[in-house]
């Protein structure tokens, strides 16, 4: 089946005879069995986003590598991986994430402004550093590659991040290509290391990647960051004296949370046949766009208060279990799970962590009559929502569920009380 678009959370999570469902599997339902605040994904969710995503690149030499940042349980990369993603790792907890997920080694990328030389020391130990090539970020880090490499005689592959001085046209807090963004190396930068250590016996230069940002939404910032990365790409072809095996064009692409118009696919990937007619093999590296949409956090409301005009709607759940909208005042969608009947009242939603920026929500409409345990799910929660959360004000992390080709599985345990203190000493 052909589709052209990305998920958007009303393909999964729909009602049916008033319950909100996941794919038909009622989350009021889930909610009782494996507690709240809990995250659903829907697996059907990932794989129409993943299978949008290849139709409109086919024909492109391109592999998919997962941001696993936006979500690190290992079901859902075993997911991906069976759909043939790779992935995008910026630690070495992802990269033993990954091993667990039985991602091909070949397919791992290695980004991270701060690998330190006990993780690269620990990674060299396995042929090529135990992923397909090392994202370089500074100067400093490729010359600590190169002494490693060298001192243990260990052959490594190797890209330079190029921050191409873009502005993504994004929100300042996830901006990444800007001259001012701590990512990457100038084109300065990287012409001088390519002309130092171009021929070096064992650190190969491979490719240029790029990631300007996240959450963007307009193609223009990628048009122009795929102009400049094909002319860094000839000056370093022509220092090197032969073609680079790749380019990585990044993550980025934004997805719909509430009406914001959204980068059409097939324009995506019209954009990079115009720009890459011939180079060998291109990655990108999606993370939200792949699924955002696949996951909500069902919570539940504990108490609600009415002050005047103001109306309060406290949630069992906290910014330690989702903390987009407090630190990036990022919207959500927010609906009951079991439709009443009753007309939406204005609140403002927060939860019980003692900070001021708790808030969820500031006046948003919603159909439910402030009652404990009327039960509402957070929309497209399913990137950066679980793998951001935290465990401030010694508050457990959250079960996660995935329903999957008609299987409910719980894909994390809640933690318990005892989880929280076991390694204080
Ligand atoms: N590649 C690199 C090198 C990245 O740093 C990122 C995201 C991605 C790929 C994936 O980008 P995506 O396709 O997901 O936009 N916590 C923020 C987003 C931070 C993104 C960080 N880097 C949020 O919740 O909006």
């Amino acid at each position: 089946m052909k589709r052209s678009r990305l998920s958007e959370p009303q393909d999964s999570f729909y009602y049916q005879k008033k319950e909100l469902t996941v794919d038909g599997v009622p989350l009021s339902k889930l909610s009782k069995k494996f507690g709240s605040p809990l995250y659903v994904y829907s697996g059907q969710a990932i794989r129409n986003s993943y299978h949008a995503l290849q139709s409109a690149l086919k024909g492109l030499p391109v592999q998919v590598c997962f941001a696993v940042k936006a979500n690190s349980n290992i079901h859902i990369l075993k997911l991906l991986n069976s759909l043939g993603a790779g992935c995008d790792l910026v630690s070495s907890g992802e990269w033993h994430r990954a091993e667990l997920a039985k991602i091909p080694r070949h397919k791992r990328v290695l980004s991270g402004v701060a690998k330190t030389a006990q993780e690269l020391e620990q990674l060299f130990q396995l042929p090529n550093a135990g992923v397909g090539s090392i994202h370089v970020e500074s100067a400093m880090e490729f010359e600590l590659i190169v002494l490693i490499a060298n001192a243990m005689k260990s052959p490594v592959t190797v890209a330079f991040r190029y921050n191409p001085d873009v502005d993504a046209k994004t929100l300042d807090k996830i901006s990444t290509g800007r001259k001012r963004d701590k990512f990457g190396l100038t084109r300065e930068e990287i012409l001088d290391l390519v002309v130092n250590y171009g021929d070096d016996e064992f650190v190969r230069i491979a490719g240029l990647s790029i990631h300007i940002g996240s959450q963007i939404t307009t193609l223009k910032p990628y048009d122009h960051a795929f102009k400049k990365l094909n002319e860094l790409k000839l000056e370093v072809e022509d220092h090197l004296g032969c073609e680079l095996d790749y380019l990585d064009l990044g993550g980025g692409i934004g997805v719909r949370y509430q009406n914001e118009k959204v980068i059409e696919l097939d324009a995506y990937a019209s954009l990079i046949r115009k720009h890459f007619k011939k180079v060998p093999k291109l990655l990108i590296e999606p993370g939200r766009s792949l699924l955002a949409n696949a996951g909500a956090l069902v919570t539940e409301v504990v108490y609600s208060k009415e002050r005047g005009n103001n109306r309060t709607l406290i949630l069992d759940s906290g910014m330690n279990d989702l903390v987009r909208p407090a630190l990036y005042e990022a919207y959500h969608e927010m609906i009951p799970t079991t439709l009443s009947g009753e007309k939406a009242i204005t609140w403002d939603v927060v939860g019980g962590i003692c900070e001021s920026t708790d808030y969820f929500a500031k006046n948003r409409k919603i159909a439910v009559e402030g009652f404990p345990g009327e039960k509402l799910a957070i929309l497209s929660a399913g990137a950066y929502g679980f793998s951001m959360s935290s465990t401030y004000n010694t508050r457990p992390r959250l079960a996660e569920v995935l329903v999957d080709q008609g299987k409910v599985k719980l894909i994390r345990k809640r933690e318990t009380l005892e989880d929280l203190v076991r390694h204080e000493l």
